[in-house]
């Protein structure tokens, strides 16, 4: 017997129990409906990936009224850009459509002290990144790239910042860590303030949108600006994606589970046609049963990346509950039009690798 009822909820915005605990524990609020009309459509709303906010309401009053404001983000250098940084592109951009001015920070120090990776190493890592995000249409215009080795505002604030802070609270926000994981939180502290600085006009608003695990850094920072008479900045909390196989947050430390952005058409194809799905043993029970598409890693590439249109998506949801598709065809399609986007995406990207190298040389 087939089932026909089914709720359909293709972007549930369901929280991991320990996503609820935390948000209530730090003052995290949901997006409301309210700030949702205010802000420009986008996928990333529509469908719960951005989910999670603190003072997005600043943003979107400065939004509303032309004022400005910035949209700060770093990442470690460490590896290459897979699908859950194309998400964060994807974030970068949404916030820059309203206006935002972006800083991006290369976190080479960081990078140094975590992943014991050079800054040689990083710098090369860094145009490769910083040539993705052109590629995927982040706009360079409204953009300031920058290495944390570099940025001496973000250097000198680091230090100045760490006033007052006691060994107690690092160890209470990042547990008992070695001394140059602790300098490196604080230059992160430079970074968020760094759009604050006199350097580039003084308080404003600010954005910091950031998966939920970086979240003791923006307390951190958020005590240190009130103390400094700073404009607390403001997060907003993009989920994760899920590796292809299956496990909570896709890493650079497990291939198989990650796509990425330099990847070749057979690695993409072996990867997808490998990915954990929410089918059923036997084609007869999935036929009977329907899959189970809220579970599946490849719905979840429709959903974040390969399907713009929320009708079709909803389609294929269904027939997935219904068991009117099988995940051997579901998986074709995903591959097929993942490696249609990357064929393009390469090409754009071999192009912005000299302009991404130029954006990172010493100012
Ligand atoms: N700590 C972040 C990471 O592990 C990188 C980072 C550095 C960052 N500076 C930042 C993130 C400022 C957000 C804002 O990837
Ligand atoms: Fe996932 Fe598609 Fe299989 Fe449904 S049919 S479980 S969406 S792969």
């Amino acid at each position: 017997m087939k089932r026909t009822s089914y709720v359909l909820d293709p972007w549930s915005s369901e929280l991991p129990s320990d996503y609820k605990h935390l948000m209530e524990e730090f003052g995290i609020k949901p997006i409301t409906e309210d700030l949702k009309k205010r802000m420009p459509d986008s996928h990333l709303i529509r469908r719960g990936i951005l989910f999670a906010q603190r003072d997005l309401g600043r943003i979107v009053k400065a939004y509303e009224e032309g004022e400005e404001f910035a949209i700060l983000t770093g990442v470690k250098p460490s590896n290459v850009f897979h699908l859950g940084s194309k998400l964060v592109a994807d974030v970068l951009k949404f916030f820059q459509e309203m206006n935002g001015r972006l800083f991006y920070a290369v976190a080479d120090i960081e990078a140094y002290h975590a992943n014991k990776q050079s800054l040689e190493k990083s710098a090369e890592i860094a145009v490769d990144n910083i040539a993705d995000l052109l590629a995927l249409g982040v706009s360079e215009k409204n953009s300031y790239f920058y290495k944390q080795s570099q940025e001496e505002e973000v250097m000198r604030n680091g230090y100045l910042y760490a006033r007052n802070v006691t060994n107690n609270t690092l160890k209470a926000v990042y547990g008992d860590k070695e001394i140059g994981l602790y300098m490196s939180a604080l230059v992160q502290v430079g970074d968020i303030l760094l759009p604050e600085s006199e350097k580039f006009g003084g308080p404003k608003p600010v954005i910091v949108p950031v998966g939920i695990d970086q979240d003791p850094h923006i307390r951190l920072t958020r005590d240190i600006a009130a103390k400094h008479r700073l404009v607390r900045p403001s997060s907003v909390y993009t989920k994760f994606m899920r590796s292809l196989t299956g496990s909570e947050k896709m890493s650079k430390s497990e291939p198989m589970g990650m796509i990425s952005l330099n990847d070749d058409e057979k690695t993409v194809e072996v990867k997808v046609m490998r990915a954990f799905t929410g089918g059923r043993v036997t084609v007869e029970e999935q036929r009977e049963k329907g899959g189970e598409p809220l579970k599946c890693v490849v719905f979840e590439l429709f959903k974040y990346h390969l399907e713009e249109d929320d009708k079709k998506l909803e389609e294929r949801f269904r027939k997935c509950v219904n068991g009117e598709i099988m995940c051997g065809e579901c998986k074709k399609q995903a591959a097929q039009r993942l490696k249609e986007f990357l064929r393009k995406h390469q090409e754009k990207k071999k192009k912005m690798i000299p302009k991404a190298r130029k954006l990172l040389e010493k100012k």
